[in-house]
């Protein structure tokens, strides 16, 4: 039985590590989350109070970092700004809580002995061109494209030095595109889906041809379990679920399942930089820990949730418009699909 402290577990992925944990193992669990615009203390309701606490907070603050890696025995570090189009806007909380958050979690765990498991990306390694029929790797060179990513680039760039330098009884995760259960709405598959379920037409940037490697949130997490029980220390791990699907499809399949007309989405601003694609080679995770997806089938995973936004407006209703009006702010808007090609 071991007592973890999870970053960021209000937020999406670090939300249901922490259900999965309670409801898979004997650990107890702490979450530390500065609570910001991207968490939902509703995504914690009903725990068991005698194994989950939530201590708001900063992991920019040395103080309290120090007080609580000292009275655990693991560190799972999910606490990030995550959202590339935010990173666009402002990039400066991005450098503090992923890279100088990181850096005092470092510290403390070197001070204190603990174990360590880094939650990162994999557009670390930049994009693929459509028809590459290359996959990311735990080789691949570092590429990264926008403010968030590079962070993310740093962050794990930090752990491998802490871990070199240091001895930091570490590990990394680089992860595909999440989706499922307790995702924000400024997120592409939550914002599509709610924007139908509101009587909005999708939203898709550019012309849609950008592909993501889809994998459920329960996959992730399940391959971080994995990782902390048998991996090895010093080592990255990539998790994938061979889950390569455009954006133009994504729109298209959300629209058919919620039995509205495949084309009634709008083209819109194109993000800057834009990457156009990812895909990871998981052989690592496969073979080394013998992890494998559960949800193999994405059109299904995508209808359970849509009927799970369905089913829970009331943790997403009270932040669709905000989210909304900040796309509008950042100069969103409608383009033709002649212009998006
Ligand atoms: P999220 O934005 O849903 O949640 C982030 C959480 O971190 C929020 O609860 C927020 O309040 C908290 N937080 C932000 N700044 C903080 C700070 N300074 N101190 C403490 N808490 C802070 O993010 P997510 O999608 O759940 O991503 C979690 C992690 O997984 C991130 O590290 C992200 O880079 C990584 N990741 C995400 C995906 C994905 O598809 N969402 C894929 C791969 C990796
Ligand atoms: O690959 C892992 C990464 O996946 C994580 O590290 C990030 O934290 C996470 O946010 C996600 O990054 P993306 O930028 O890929 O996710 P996002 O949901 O913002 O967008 C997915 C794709 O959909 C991307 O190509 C942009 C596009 N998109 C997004 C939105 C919000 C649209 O076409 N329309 C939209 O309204």
């Amino acid at each position: 039985m071991s007592s973890l402290l999870c970053t960021g577990g209000a937020g999406f992925i670090g939300s249901n590590f922490v259900r999965m944990v309670l409801a898979e193992t004997d650990d107890s669990v702490t979450v530390l989350d500065a609570l910001t615009y991207a968490s939902n203390t509703a995504s914690l309701d009903g725990l068991d109070p005698h194994r989950f606490q939530l201590v708001p907070g900063s992991v920019c603050d040395h103080d309290l970092v120090d007080e609580l890696v000292a009275r655990h025995d693991i560190v799972v570090h999910f606490a990030a700004e995550s959202h590339n189009d935010n990173s666009l806007a402002d990039p400066s909380p991005f450098v503090k809580t992923n890279l100088v958050g990181t850096y005092e979690l470092l510290e403390a765990v070197r001070r204190h002995g603990k174990r360590y498991h880094h939650i990162s990306t994999d557009e670390v390694y930049g994009d693929l061109e459509l028809d590459d029929p290359a996959r990311f790797t735990e080789s691949t060179p570092y590429n990264p494209s926008s403010p968030y990513s590079s962070t993310k680039a740093g962050s794990d760039l930090l752990v491998r030095a802490w871990v070199r330098s240091f001895g930091v009884q570490g590990t990394i995760s680089n992860c595909s595109n999440n989706y499922g259960p307790y995702q924000h709405v400024e997120k592409f598959i939550p914002r599509q889906i709610t924007n139908v379920l509101t009587g909005v037409r999708p939203r898709l940037y550019g012309a849609g041809a950008n592909v993501r490697d889809w994998i459920h949130v329960a996959d992730h997490n399940a391959a971080v379990l994995r990782i902390l029980e048998d991996g090895a220390i010093g080592e990255t791990y990539l998790i994938g679920a061979d889950g390569e699907v455009s954006n133009r499809t994504v729109v298209e399949l959300i629209l058919d399942l919620m039995g509205q007309p495949a084309d009634a989405y709008d083209h819109v601003t194109d993000r800057a930089g834009h990457d156009l694609r990812y895909a990871i080679d998981s052989t690592k995770l496969r073979t080394e820990l013998g992890w494998r997806p559960s949800y193999r089938d994405f059109e299904a995973g995508l209808a359970a949730t849509i009927d799970w936004y369905r089913t829970h407006e009331n943790w997403w209703r009270p932040v669709k418009e905000a989210t909304e009006a900040k796309y509008a702010a950042a100069g969103e808007t409608t383009t033709s699909p002649a212009a998006s090609r």
